[in-house]
């Protein structure tokens, strides 16, 4: 697979923008940071590149935050989750791990 396809849940076949400029390099090392939607940026991610993969996911519990509705519909609220953890699932290595908060309604 072409490293800027991406194949989406429903198997339809995206082309990944080029997104290096959201990252910006912190000094010295070869950490990169990102600010902004997750979900624009794990595409980008190669396949089995992550040793490490932290989230704290929202708990859609109607917690009111500067700009994110945390009182989604379940439907949305899973279907959204369902896309973080599937770039989890992707990007991380096979003896990578994933940790999570996690509590919900
Ligand atoms: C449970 S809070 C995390 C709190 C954080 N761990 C802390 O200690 O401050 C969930 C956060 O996820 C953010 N969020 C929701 N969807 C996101 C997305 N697609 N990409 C990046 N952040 C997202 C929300 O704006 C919210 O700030």
């Amino acid at each position: 697979m072409q490293k800027n396809k991406f194949k989406q849940k429903s198997g339809k076949m995206v082309t990944i923008p080029d997104i290096s400029s959201k990252f910006k390099t912190i000094s010295g090392t070869n950490q990169r940071v990102s600010l902004g939607d997750c979900l624009d940026v794990l595409p980008s991610l190669e396949e089995k590149s992550i040793d490490l993969f932290v989230t704290s996911p929202p708990y859609n519990i109607d917690i009111e935050y500067r700009t994110y509705q945390d009182n989604k519909s379940s439907e949305e609220y899973l279907s959204c989750l369902y896309d973080v953890f599937y770039e989890a699932k992707r990007t991380l290595k096979d003896d990578g791990s994933l940790l999570s908060t996690g509590i919900s309604k």
